[in-house]
């Protein structure tokens, strides 16, 4: 297979060239640098140099390609972002998927892949939600649902992933919450009974690159590890941090402090990720926080 990766220099990019690299396949890069280029082409790897939002660098990179990957994000790397700082972000996953859709039908290629969120359920009193399960109607949600909607109706094989919370040594809001917990500055909320649903960036490069190889797979699929209390996560990485357990504030105060991020937060709800180890006989090799830990803090 030959695959056009938009976003290959992120933190799930990385994963899922080298993945596709070790599974044999051929890879075309997208590149915003000279330096990245560089690197890239050191490794073999050809790029094509440009941005999500410039339609001739897309068909030229999407060409004679297979499967096009939209991997592409711009999260705010700052502890308490302000709804505004995902205005980029929120552009990539709506005008970027629209001209990335465009480019990859007009080159040919068969398959668009989609990096969606798993985080856009509203409360479930902790119960399990799937694929089917409605979205919270939300302008923190609604780019990458539109992302989405603008995969599924591509006329190619359209795959999205709703990926888990990242937790990745060297990842920025990894490295930044290992060191709140070392502070004993991250606090649960409330009673940190509030779901995360984590995963792996390794994990997801490896679904998507199953999603591709697999030719038949279409359509939304969670790609989550085992959800975990928040309580249970955060007083076991600090535990394994020798740090002291977080200690706790209300809701009221985070609402104060974080506003519509705490109420996100406080969410209780378990992703299950069934679908894909049912229908693409995927498995996790983080299949829960323990092994994502152990990746974290081991020496
Ligand atoms: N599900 C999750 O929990 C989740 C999802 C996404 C990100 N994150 C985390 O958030 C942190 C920061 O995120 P990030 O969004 O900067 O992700 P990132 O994983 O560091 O990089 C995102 C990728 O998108 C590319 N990109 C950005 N704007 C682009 C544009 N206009 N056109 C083409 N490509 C573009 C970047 O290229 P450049 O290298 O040129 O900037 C990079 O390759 C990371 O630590 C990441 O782990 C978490």
């Amino acid at each position: 297979m030959k695959a056009f990766v938009v976003g290959a220099t992120g933190v799930l990019g990385r994963e899922t060239v080298a993945e596709l690299r070790a599974r044999g396949h051929q890879v075309v890069a997208l590149v915003r640098t000279p330096g990245a280029e560089r690197a890239f082409a050191e490794y073999g790897i050809p790029a094509v140099r440009g941005d999500i939002f410039d339609a001739a660098v897309l068909e030229r990179g999407a060409r004679g390609v297979d499967a096009v990957f939209h991997l592409a994000t711009r999260i705010p790397r700052k502890p308490i972002p302000k709804p505004r700082d995902f205005e980029e972000t929120n552009r990539i996953r709506t005008e970027g998927t629209r001209l990335l859709a465009a480019a990859a039908k007009k080159a040919g290629a068969k398959t668009l892949l989609f990096q969606s969120i798993a985080f856009i359920y509203g409360d479930h009193a902790g119960a399990e939600v799937t694929e089917e399960t409605l979205p919270l109607e939300h302008p923190l949600v609604r780019a990458a649902l539109d992302g989405e909607q603008t995969t599924l109706d591509s006329g190619l094989r359209g795959v999205v992933l709703r990926g888990g919370y990242f937790f990745q040594r060297g990842a920025f809001h990894t490295e930044w919450m290992a060191e709140a917990l070392r502070r004993h500055r991250l606090p649960l909320i409330g009673t940190g009974d509030a779901y995360i649903n984590p995963v792996h960036p390794h994990d997801l490069a490896r679904a998507f690159v199953r999603a591709a190889e697999q030719e038949t797979p279409r359509g939304v699929y969670h790609v989550a590890a085992e959800p975990v209390e928040a309580r249970v996560l955060y007083s076991e990485w600090a535990r394994r941090l020798d740090a002291k357990p977080p200690r706790r504030i209300p809701y009221w105060l985070a609402r104060l402090v974080i506003g519509e991020f705490a109420k996100m937060a406080a969410f209780r709800y378990r992703v299950s990720s069934q679908k894909i180890r049912r229908e693409m006989g995927f498995r996790f090799e983080f299949p829960t926080y323990k092994e994502i830990l152990d990746s974290l803090t081991a020496q």
